[in-house]
C-alpha cells in the first residue's frame, strides 16, 4: 500500500505551486515518503522551507547537490511514483522532447516508475496546439495526465487550465501505488453521524465527522472496488464512490439495506442514533411553552438487521466506538450482530475517533484481534480493507467475482 511508498514530488514555476504544499501534506498523511524537487521557477512562488517542513526530506533544487553527485538517478531509480504538480508548459515541452534541463526533468528521464503530471496554465496556453501535442506524446508514453479544471486563474481571469483539486491529484498518485485487490467487489460504506429531528430547527446528533468512513470508501475505490457511500456528510465525501446523502437513522437504514442487497462487503462506519424522537414537532418548539418532554423510541439496528440475513459470501464489518471495556464490548457486538469483523476504538483516548484525522483501532474477528496503532484515518482505512481481504480469503465462497 502507500505505507512507506517513495513519491518524488516535482514542483514547477506556476502560481498553482502553492497547492503542491497541500498535495505534499496529504501524501505524507497517507503514509508516503515524499522527496520534493523544486525548479528555479517554483522558487519564485513558494519557499523551499515550506515544502521541506512538510515533506519527508529537504527540498532538492539542483543537479549539483554536494551530498550526491548524481541525485537525478538516485531519485528516479528509488521512486515508486513521480508526480509533477503543477506542470508548466515548459515542463511538458522539456519532458516530451527528452530535454534534461534541470534536476526535475533529469529525474523524469531517469525513472522507470509511473509518472503523474498535473498541468496548470492559462486557457490560451493550455489550448495551444504545441501544448496539446506535447500532452498527446506524454499520454502515448504512458504518463498519467491529471486534467486541469475550469475556474479562477491568476490575474482574475476565469477559464480552463486551473490545477486539479489537491485530492484528485493525491488519488491519482495513490492509485499508482495501490494493488487492485478489490477489483470486482461491490462495497457499501456508511459514514457520519445521523441526525434525528426534534422540530424543523433542532435535532439530536453525535460527534461523528464521517472522516473514517470516507477514508475507507476512498481507499476501496483506489483498490478497484465499486463503492456506494451512504453518508450524512455528503459535502465532504471523496470523489470516486457513488454517494447517497442521508440524514436520519431511518433514511440510512433504507439506503444501506437497498445497496447491501447487491454488495459483497458492507462496512458500517456510521454512528447511527440508537433512539429517535417519537413525535417530531411540525413547527419550532417555543421557549414560552415550557420545558418540553421528548419521548424517544428505538431505531432499527442496521448492522444487526444485515447480520440476520447475511448472504453466503457477504462480509459485514461493524464499528464499536467505546469508552470502557473496549475489547469485550467489541467482541459482544461481533457476536450479537453476526458481523465478520468489528473495528473497535477507544474514543476517550487522545487523538482517536470522532472529528480527528487520526485513529487507533483493534480489528476483531472470530479468532483474532489485530491492533493498528496510532495512524491517519487513511492508513487505518487500508488496514481495515486488508483485514477484509484476509477474511474473504479464509472464508469459502467469498472470492472476488
Ligand atoms: N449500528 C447500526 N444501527 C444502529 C446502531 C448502530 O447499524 N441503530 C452499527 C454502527 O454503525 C456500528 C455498530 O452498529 O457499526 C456499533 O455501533 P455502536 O454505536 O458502537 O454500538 P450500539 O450497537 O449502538 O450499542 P451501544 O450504543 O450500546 O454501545
Amino acid at each position: 500500500m502507500s505505507g512507506g511508498a517513495r513519491v518524488v514530488l516535482g514542483v514547477t514555476g506556476g502560481i498553482a505551486a502553492y497547492k503542491a504544499v497541500e498535495v505534499c501534506r496529504r501524501l505524507v498523511d497517507a503514509g508516503c515518503h515524499v522527496s520534493p524537487i523544486m525548479t528555479a521557477g517554483a522558487g519564485r512562488f513558494i519557499g523551499e522551507t515550506t515544502l521541506s517542513a512538510l515533506a519527508s526530506e529537504p527540498v532538492r533544487t539542483s543537479l549539483w547537490d554536494e551530498d550526491s553527485p548524481i541525485p537525478h538517478t538516485k531519485l528516479g531509480q528509488g521512486a515508486d511514483v513521480v508526480v509533477v504538480c503543477p506542470a508548466t508548459a515548459r515542463l511538458l515541452a522539456d519532458y516530451a522532447s527528452g530535454r534534461s534541463a534541470d534536476l526535475l526533468t533529469a529525474t523524469l528521464l531517469a525513472t522507470r516508475a509511473p509518472v503523474v503530471v498535473c498541468p496548470a496554465m492559462h486557457t490560451e496556453m493550455w489550448e495551444h496546439p504545441a501544448v496539446q501535442d506535447n500532452l498527446s506524446t506524454l499520454r502515448r508514453r504512458g504518463v498519467t495526465i491529471v486534467e486541469p479544471e475550469s475556474g479562477r486563474l491568476a490575474g482574475g481571469d476565469v477559464g480552463h487550465g486551473r490545477l486539479a483539486e489537491p485530492q484528485r491529484i493525491v488519488d491519482a498518485v495513490l492509485a499508482k501505488l495501490t494493488p487492485n485487490d478489490l477489483d470486482g467487489l461491490r462495497i457499501v460504506v456508511s459514514a457520519g453521524g445521523t441526525r434525528e429531528p426534534i422540530d424543523p430547527v433542532r435535532f439530536i446528533g453525535n460527534r461523528s465527522s464521517g472522516k473514517q468512513g470516507h477514508a475507507i470508501a476512498a481507499a476501496a475505490v483506489r483498490r478497484g472496488a465499486e463503492v456506494v457511500l451512504v453518508t450524512t456528510q455528503a459535502a465532504s465525501a471523496p470523489s470516486g464512490p457513488d454517494v447517497r446523502a442521508v440524514e436520519t437513522a431511518a433514511q440510512m437504514r433504507d439506503a444501506v439495506v437497498d445497496a447491501a442487497a447487491e454488495a459483497d462487503v458492507v462496512v458500517m462506519a456510521a454512528a447511527v442514533a440508537d433512539f429517535t424522537v417519537a413525535e417530531v414537532a411540525d413547527s419550532k418548539i417555543k421557549k414560552a411553552g415550557g420545558v418540553p418532554v421528548l419521548r424517544l423510541e428505538p431505531t432499527v439496528d442496521i448492522l444487526a438487521e444485515l447480520g440476520s440475513r447475511k448472504r453466503p459470501g457477504q462480509t459485514l464489518v461493524g464499528f464499536a466506538a467505546e469508552t470502557d471495556d473496549v475489547a469485550s464490548n467489541a467482541r459482544s457486538k461481533l457476536e450479537a450482530k453476526n458481523a465478520d469483523l468489528v473495528v473497535a476504538n477507544d474514543v476517550s483516548a487522545a487523538g482517536v475517533g470522532f472529528e480527528h484525522d487520526t485513529n487507533a483501532v483493534v480489528i476483531h474477528s472470530a479468532g483474532d484481534a489485530l491492533e493498528v496503532g496510532f495512524s491517519t484515518k487513511a492508513q487505518i482505512a487500508d488496514r481495515i480493507l486488508d483485514a477484509v481481504v484476509a477474511h474473504r480469503l479464509r472464508s469459502p465462497g467469498s472470492s472476488n467475482r
